[in-house]
């Protein structure tokens, strides 16, 4: 996390509807003594290692900068009886979706007795007149969605109108809104947020932090990302199997990651029989001395087959002219070239100019993993964060999503978790992990 000392200390203030004066509904269940209320002066450490201090290490007394924890508050703004509350999933498929979905609405009507729970159609696009008409959600209408990849709800990219947005949620009186996506949702999450703030009309905004990039900032952790990267692991087991099966056998598994190669470097280590990681962190050259197929053909030389996984956003200043011509998408992401194909196209062109048998296997799970059902450790990890955000909203905090801190449940501004993407530190110890395990060249620039 190296990256962060040269930020300034981040914000960690959330933002409220207005007090919470109403006791919980959870405090007839537990007592004050369960221990199972947080207090909003309850907080976990930003920085445990003192990289954000100038410094360099963090003094041994000061007033440290901390992190609200997430958790059921005792008292909390909404009267749940009257409050209604809308989902909504935004941007590319994420495995955990529907477990996300499902634990909303049972904390909301089992735990706080939310009757009015809004399911909002296909991303942004359900937030507006035009859209389709919400569901009405309910425990027995969730019930098994988590048992199947996707969303029930459907998604989309792409913002829609603050204003027309915030006349929408004002219309139909609902004050709180769970904006399921990655910071492009949770941008125009807050965005929404600070309108009704501006407005006066109590809307609670709390985001769940999706992407299987993983690529959210001051969140240790994104949901589905796991799942993501357990699922790459076959990819490369297969490509591995075909590499070794023939002679100068290479298998290239394309994986998901625009700005940050973390599925990509992770499913590497799970796998442990990957030779190149190519992530959009980490430059390289494809030709030239100690460049890629330069360090390509001497692990051919010794080994006769390898395993390279790139991420899709990997290599992109390699591809110009197909980036330029690819345009942006909805969410005004510039589309990415294929790197895959790039790199299969000039190793093949390699082996025929070389004269050595080259055969090139290329695997391209990428919809395969992001519509998964998530994995056990990950469906836990959606449960939970629903159930924080839940306690959030029926709180009256807005502005914020829930995330992870160094294990703990946080509370973190959107427009903090907004500010930059997270990316894989090539100085860190992770990357520096990745090259143990692969053995390949620490650079593979064109040196000057
Ligand atoms: O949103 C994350 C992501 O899965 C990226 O890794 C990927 O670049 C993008 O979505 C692709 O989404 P789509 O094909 O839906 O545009």
């Amino acid at each position: 996390m190296n990256h962060l000392s040269a930020m300034s200390i981040p914000d960690f203030n959330i933002s409220r509807v207005g007090p919470a004066q109403i006791e919980s509904p959870l405090a007839k269940l537990f007592s004050d003594s369960s221990g199972f209320f947080v207090g909003d002066d309850e907080r976990a450490l930003y920085d445990t290692i003192g990289q954000a201090w100038s410094h360099g290490a963090m003094p041994t007394q000061i007033d440290a900068v901390n992190i609200e924890i997430a958790g059921p508050r005792r008292l909390i703004y909404f009267e749940p009886l009257e409050a209604k509350a809308a989902i909504v999933t935004c941007g590319g498929l994420c495995p955990g979706l529907n477990n996300v979905i499902r634990s909303l609405v049972l904390s909301l009507s089992q735990q706080y007795g939310v009757k009015n729970i809004l399911g909002m159609r296909y991303g942004y696009a359900g937030l507006v007149e035009s859209g389709m008409n919400p569901i009405l959600l309910s425990p027995e209408v969730v019930d098994s969605i988590h048992l199947h990849g996707g969303t029930f709800l459907g998604s989309s990219r792409g913002p829609q109108e603050i204003k027309e947005m915030l006349a929408f949620m004002k219309a139909r009186q609902i004050n709180m809104l769970f904006t399921i996506g990655g910071d492009g949702t949770q941008r125009g999450a807050m965005l929404l947020a600070q309108a009704a703030m501006a407005e006066g009309y109590p809307l609670s905004v709390i985001g769940l932090p999706k992407t299987i990039d993983n690529d959210l900032n001051f969140v240790d952790r994104t949901f589905g990302f796991e799942t993501a990267f357990s699922l790459a692991d076959q990819a490369l087991r297969a490509a591995y199997a075909e590499a070794k099966g023939v002679i100068n056998g290479i298998g290239i598994v394309k994986l998901m990651g625009r700005h940050s190669g973390y599925i990509t470097a992770l499913s590497s280590l799970a796998h442990g029989q990957v030779n190149f990681v190519l992530v959009p962190e980490v430059p390289f050259h494809i030709h030239g001395d100690h460049c890629f197929l330069h360090a390509l053909r001497k692990h051919l030389d010794k080994h006769r087959f390898a395993v390279v996984a790139v991420a899709e956003g990997a290599g992109q200043n390699l591809l110009q002219e197909e980036v330029k011509m690819a345009g942006t998408d909805a969410s005004g992401n510039p589309k990415l070239a294929d790197i895959g194909l790039a790199l299969r196209q000039a190793i093949e062109t390699y082996g025929k100019a070389e004269k050595i048998p080259i055969n090139v296997r290329y695997i391209d799970p990428s919809y395969m993993i992001r519509s998964a059902v998530a994995t056990p450790n990950d469906s836990v990890f959606c449960l939970q964060l629903a159930q924080h955000a839940v306690h959030a909203a029926m709180a009256g905090k807005t502005a914020m999503l829930v995330g992870i801190w160094k294990n703990t449940f946080t509370h973190v501004p959107m427009s903090t978790a907004i500010q930059t993407k997270k990316q894989i530190d090539p100085r860190s110890p992770m990357w520096l992990s990745v090259l143990q395990a692969t053995n390949q060249p620490s650079s593979m620039q064109l040196r000057k």
